[in-house]
């Protein structure tokens, strides 16, 4: 293994993993170093850019924090989030489709009852939310817990409320013997991915928006079941056709209906126009056995 060139490299370094025990490892690392000697191939990387390369993944691993997490923005705007969780939860298109997780789940929020007010008493548009859990076949799914949060009508996560320190505008709820749950809380703003750090450089230089549509996220498990990992989307959001981390579906788009302060369904619980939003979840059976 001496007199490497540029043809002959790639499978000098693959033989180099020849006694790799896990057999899923060694098919990985082939593969890794299959896909980024063709890349540098490709596009012929030059030294100047293989040490941009290495300061911008530098950079991006500095910036990581308990609250922080630079890699996986990366991975997000790269669209590999997505493509992974397209390749791990394939469900019929009857079932609630996945999303992104995003970095704002909590798992320290409180779990109040059925219909209770999770807005921390921020200030926005009432928003009712309306939920069902389903199966398939359209059975109820009852004592499905499901976690909700969302952010406020700046675009802030409670995590991100200036001088806010207990959870807000997020809950774990269970669904009652008719699948139902609800909760009355504030209507979410669309909102900026961070972009004071290696990855908002790559967005502005390659001309991309950092807007999020607005959406309410969405964990629901119940035994049996496959998890669902999801968000609604306003349809009237302007950011639909640019999330900058790819997860708007079609079937997560839903109707934020806004009603006048007396009409509608929830005509007298606030003296401001509020928002309805009702949607119904259906869970995928897991594989048998
Ligand atoms: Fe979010």
């Amino acid at each position: 293994m001496r007199d490497l060139t540029s043809d002959t490299i790639t499978e000098a370094v693959i033989s180099t993993m020849r006694d790799t025990k896990d057999s899923r490892l060694a098919e990985i690392m082939e593969s890794l170093v299959r896909h980024v000697h063709a890349f540098v191939r490709d596009v012929e990387l030059t030294e100047e850019e293989w040490a941009r390369g290495v300061d911008f993944l530098t950079r991006t691993g500095q910036m990581c924090t308990p609250t922080r997490q630079e890699f996986i923005l990366l991975s997000d705007v790269l669209g590999v989030t997505m493509l992974v969780d397209a390749l791990s939860n394939r469900r019929p298109a009857e079932a609630t489709q996945n999303s992104v997780l995003g970095p704002f789940f909590r798992d320290d929020r409180p779990q109040p009852p059925d219909a209770a007010d999770i807005s921390g008493g921020l200030p926005g548009t009432p928003l009712f939310f309306e939920g069902r859990v389903v199966d398939r076949e359209g059975a109820p799914v009852a004592g499905a817990a499901v976690d909700v949060w969302h952010s406020d009508a700046e675009g802030h996560y409670d995590v991100d409320v200036p001088g806010r320190v207990d959870p807000a505008m997020r809950a774990l709820f269970r669904t009652e013997e008719t699948g139902h749950f609800s909760f009355r809380s504030i209507r979410p703003s669309s909102y900026p991915i961070p972009g004071d750090g290696p990855v908002g450089e790559i967005m502005g230089a390659t001309g991309r928006s950092l807007m999020r549509p607005a959406h309410v996220h969405l964990l629901i498990e119940a035994p049996g079941f496959q998890r669902v990992t999801t968000m609604l989307f306003p349809s009237d959001d302007p950011y639909l056709d640019a999330d900058p981390v790819f997860g708007v579906k079609d079937s997560l788009v839903a109707s934020y209906d806004t009603y006048a302060a007396d009409s509608g369904p929830r005509r007298g619980p606030t003296d401001q126009p509020y928002t309805v939003l009702r949607h119904t979840f259906v869970l995928e059976l897991l594989p048998a056995g």
